[in-house]
């Protein structure tokens, strides 16, 4: 059988953006019978968060989207990291910029926008860290479901 190919979702702190990018990535996989396949992850490019559990908001917007089992603790990136995933998503264009300074030479990762797939051309996952509600949660949730699902009908055969 062919090695799965493996995900990376990265944002700063690893307790809003890229969970939910992970938990949406897992939950279509599941769905569409792809587990054999693909495998996902998330990690953050800072350790303040290290060992939290995602925002509560998020975890709300997925429970009210039908992702129950999701769970998580922040990890700060690795340099092993860049050598086993085949793809690593930033959120936004300073993840990229963090990304593209870490990477070690011999990196086999691609590392793209994750908003690059989204066939709305919404290039910039929405941080909604500092918001005073969860409006931007639903809007990075969705911004995520678009572009994890354009991205697999684009890399599954
Ligand atoms: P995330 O959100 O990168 O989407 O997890 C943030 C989390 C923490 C901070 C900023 C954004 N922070 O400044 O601690």
């Amino acid at each position: 059988m062919a090695p799965k190919k493996k995900v990376l979702m990265i944002c700063l702190g690893n307790i809003c953006r890229s969970p939910i990018a992970e938990a949406v990535f897992a939950d279509y996989i599941n769905k569409m019978n792809l587990t054999n396949s693909w495998e996902v992850e998330s990690a953050a490019l800072i350790g303040y968060h290290t060992g939290k559990g995602p925002d509560r908001r998020a975890m709300s917007v997925l429970r009210e989207k039908g992702i129950n089992d999701y769970c998580h603790k922040a990890r700060p990136i690795t340099e092993e990291d860049f050598h086993n995933f085949d793809w690593i998503f930033g959120m936004d264009e300073d993840n990229i910029d963090e990304l593209e300074s870490m990477k070690p030479n011999k990196s086999k990762a691609q590392i793209e926008l994750l908003g690059k797939y989204d066939p709305k051309g919404e290039l910039i996952i929405r941080d909604p860290y500092y918001d005073s509600d969860s409006a931007g949660f639903y809007k990075a949730y969705e911004q995520c479901v678009r572009s994890v699902a354009s991205f697999l009908e684009k890399n599954t055969s």
